[in-house]
């Protein structure tokens, strides 16, 4: 079992109030890491830090709309006055709604590319602006649409092929300054993403909703859907020493489905 620990890592997590952001959000925040969460959703990122301080560790959220520069910037100056320097930031808010290509707005098309692709971009220039002179990590919530296209994903695929070209450069342009910028892509993760999707990807597949997921394990070599203990220990590890010759590379969480 990984029991590395994240002592005074001061890291910044958006989308830290639903899914794979508070799960990462808690199990940082228990192996002592202060843990910043940038969310639209304050019900739900309050929720989190209650948790987080219920069990004696260090959180805070700061409301914060992530495609909008001035507040990313505005949170990120209180972070850094409240704990002092950042060490480590996860991109991890997120967007997604399946529709046919040709069905696909142009409004559709704003909402993902600024939730997944544009506030990533604006996310990684804070977070650089704070870890320049010290170092620190990023990681980035890519997915297997990252990777592979899909059909009735068109926009969700081309912002997360985005967040990898994206990482990849940043990766490579702050590699000598100890900035590590490295994604994640999992395939399935059964959030609350997925309790909209799977009324979408039945349509698209003529199923019942409920078989949805079922049918994904079927086509995945390990017969299983990732679970958000694999999203944090791939985290932790881009996020500790033991990566430390890591930049610009993805975790494919993926149960082998994609071997590259
Ligand atoms: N669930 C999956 O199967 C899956 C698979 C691969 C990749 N991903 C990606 O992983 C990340 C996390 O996914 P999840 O399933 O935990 O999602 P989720 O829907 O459970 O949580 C997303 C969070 O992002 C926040 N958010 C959305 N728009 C925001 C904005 N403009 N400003 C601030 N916060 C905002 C929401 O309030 C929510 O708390 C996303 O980037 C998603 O695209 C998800």
């Amino acid at each position: 079992m990984n029991t590395e620990r994240l002592d005074d890592k001061v890291t910044v997590i958006t989308g830290g109030g639903s899914g794979m952001g508070a799960a990462m959000a808690k199990e940082f925040a228990k192996r002592g890491a202060k843990v910043a969460i940038f969310d639209l959703n304050e019900e739900k990122s309050q929720k989190v830090v209650d948790e987080i301080q219920a069990f004696g560790g260090t959180a805070s959220f700061y409301k914060t709309d992530v495609t909008v520069k001035a507040q990313i910037d505005e949170n990120t100056c209180k972070v850094s006055e409240e704990y002092g320097r950042i060490n480590s930031w996860i991109n991890s808010a997120g967007f997604s709604k399946m529709a046919p290509f040709l069905d696909s707005s142009e409004e559709l098309w704003d909402l993902t590319i600024n939730v997944n692709l544009k506030a990533t971009f604006l996310c990684c220039q804070a977070a650089v602006r704070e870890m320049l002179g010290h170092g620190g990590t990023i990681i980035n919530m890519s997915s297997l649409s990252g990777k592979k296209p899909s059909s009735w994903q068109t926009i969700y695929c081309a912002s997360k092929y985005g967040v990898q070209g994206l990482s990849q450069s940043i990766a490579k342009e702050f590699a000598d300054e100890g900035i590590r910028v490295n994604t994640i892509c999992p395939g399935i993760v059964p959030t609350e993403m997925w309790e909209k999707l799977k009324y979408e990807y039945a349509k698209k597949r003529d199923l019942d909703p409920e078989e949805v997921l079922p049918y994904f394990k079927k086509n995945i070599p390990m017969h299983k859907l990732v679970d958000l203990k694999n999203v944090t220990d791939a985290a932790i590890f881009l996020t500790t020493d033991s990566s430390s010759y890591l930049t610009g590379q993805s975790i494919n969480l993926v149960g082998g489905e994609l071997m590259e």
